[in-house]
């Protein structure tokens, strides 16, 4: 005859629960993750440190980046050098030579040194050192000419030219001045009087 379990209150008792095991990781296996973990970290940081030299760090116009100077602004063969101060550079426009643009800073102790209309010449207020317009040294302590920034100018005709690994200007050869790309961030030592 069968029997039947009933509880104290008349219900059938609970089917006991399946006991699931977990194991632990094997040493290999504890090793593997570590390892795993530090591959996807070095990769990470690789990426991180690739994306942060891809994005530019000076934005334009400001120093360090690229200033992007206009026709208007850029002076008449022989005339008077333009002065960017924020980019601390110079454009010259030397005859018979082109587009110069010089590193504002005397190469002697680093004043600024100023254009003198009467004299035509850079003159250092510091110790008395003098450039040409296109930043040659004349004389004074200064021990090279000027430096240069690195710089493209930008022709109407849509053509446009770089400054050589030279440094030298870039001749105009009749073309009109659209606008002068100075990167300065590029600078170009003179390291000689000439
Ligand atoms: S800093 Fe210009 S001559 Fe000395």
């Amino acid at each position: 005859m069968a029997t039947s379990v009933t509880t104290v209150e008349g219900k059938a008792p609970a089917k006991a629960q399946p006991v699931v095991q977990v194991e632990a990781p094997s040493r290999r296996e504890f090793l593997y993750y570590i390892w795993g973990a530090s591959i996807a970290l070095l990769l990470g940081q690789a990426g991180a440190g690739l994306v942060w030299f891809a994005l530019p760090r000076f934005r334009a116009g400001e120093f360090g980046g690229v200033f992007s100077i206009p026709a208007d602004d850029v002076p008449a063969p022989g005339d008077a050098p333009l002065s960017v101060p924020s980019g601390r550079f110079w454009i010259s426009n030397v005859p018979d030579q082109g587009i110069q643009v010089l590193y504002g800073v005397c190469t002697h102790l680093g004043c600024l040194p100023k254009w003198v209309p009467t004299n035509g010449r850079f003159e250092c207020p510091c110790h008395g050192s003098k450039f040409e317009l296109d930043g040659k040294y004349i004389e004074g302590p200064a021990p090279v000419s000027l430096d240069r920034f690195r710089s493209t100018v930008i022709f109407t005709d849509g053509s446009s030219e770089e400054m050589n690994a030279a440094g030298d200007p870039i001749p105009l050869n009749g073309r009109t001045v659209a606008s002068v790309a100075v990167n300065t961030g590029a600078r170009v030592k003179r390291g000689s009087k000439n």
